[in-house]
């Protein structure tokens, strides 16, 4: 689309501990990681996009962003690393990289706090229910305690493995699906989730402590009980079960689960036996770092 765009970019995210309690107000420690999203625009008089993925998602941010500034038209280009419904977060990353563009084309002069409070109305608005998890990450970086959305560490001194299942897993649905379970066993899911609530504040103690031994095995606990209210399947279980065998510390779905992705830590050593596990039970494996940086301006090249 030629030059003088300006483009900026958000990453994906994985959970070390809390998804689906955290929809009931428990903890979670969600880490932002680097695949990124890329979003590229400048002013038009028409509404162009280029992207392989949901344009619901861009749609929404020129919605939420008119109520700020007028826009006229843009020609808009989406470059994603982050693999479509895999539970790592892309949609977020494309709404919080299309905010931050707008942001600087139209001079809104909008903060970051801002930025990702918006994309949250616009994955709420979209998916009905949602944590502020995803876009909150996406828009900071770094590792993040939820719901008080603070920055607890910088990095992990253990290496990240993602195994992607290849199967979509339906966020929306996942979360009905246990709140049909709740209602039912409303007691037993309660325990469940205070559960997932200590294990996410004791992780936090072990990350600090930086004890990934400990890390692992409270990953392995969240796992079970995640399988326990119901969003595990066979493939995502193999997939753990794998990284675990291939020397991983821990390992667990990140995300809805119903598909998508598991994530596991290991020593920097083992990455390749992590990663040939995986891959060996057909996932896909990618091994990824803390993305220190959540949203940033891409310079032009
Ligand atoms: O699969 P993802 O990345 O959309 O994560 C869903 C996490 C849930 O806790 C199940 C829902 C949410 O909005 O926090």
């Amino acid at each position: 689309m030629g030059e003088s765009m300006v483009t900026y970019s958000a990453p994906a995210k994985i959970y070390l501990f809390g998804e689906h309690a955290v929809v009931y107000n428990k903890h979670a420690v969600a880490v932002a990681v680097n695949l990124r999203t890329r979003v590229s625009l400048r002013r038009s008089d028409r509404f162009i996009y280029q992207t392989d993925g949901d344009t619901r998602y861009i749609e929404g941010a020129l919605g939420i962003f008119s109520s700020l500034k007028k826009i006229p038209g843009l020609e808009l280009r989406v470059e994603s690393d982050i693999p479509i419904g895999a539970g790592l977060g892309s949609s977020a990353a494309v709404t919080v990289a299309t905010l931050g563009a707008l942001n600087e084309e139209f001079d809104a002069g909008l903060g970051i706090e801002e930025i990702a409070r918006l994309a949250f109305e616009v994955e709420r608005s979209i998916q009905g229910v949602a944590s502020p998890t995803d876009t909150f990450v996406s828009s900071v970086g770094g590792c993040v305690l939820v719901p008080d959305l603070t920055r607890v560490t910088d990095h992990l001194r253990c290496s990240i493995v993602i195994g992607d299942t290849k199967v979509v897993g339906y966020t929306k649905k996942l979360v009905k699906d246990v709140k049909e379970l709740r209602s039912r066993e409303t007691e037993i899911l309660d325990l469940i989730f205070d559960t997932i609530d200590r294990i996410a504040v004791t992780g936090l103690d072990a990350l600090s402590a930086g004890d990934y031994t400990r890390v692992g095995e409270l990953m392995n606990i969240n796992h079970g009980l995640l399988d326990a209210m119901g969003v595990g399947t066979s493939k995502l279980s193999e997939l753990v079960y794998a990284a675990r065998s291939g020397g991983a510390l821990g390992a667990k779905i990140t995300g809805a689960g119903g598909g998508g992705c598991i994530v596991a830590i290991c020593e920097e050593k083992d990455v390749g036996r992590v990663v040939d596990a995986i891959r060996g039970r057909g996932g896909g494996a990618i091994v990824v770092d803390v993305a220190r940086e959540g949203l940033r301006r891409e310079s032009e090249d």
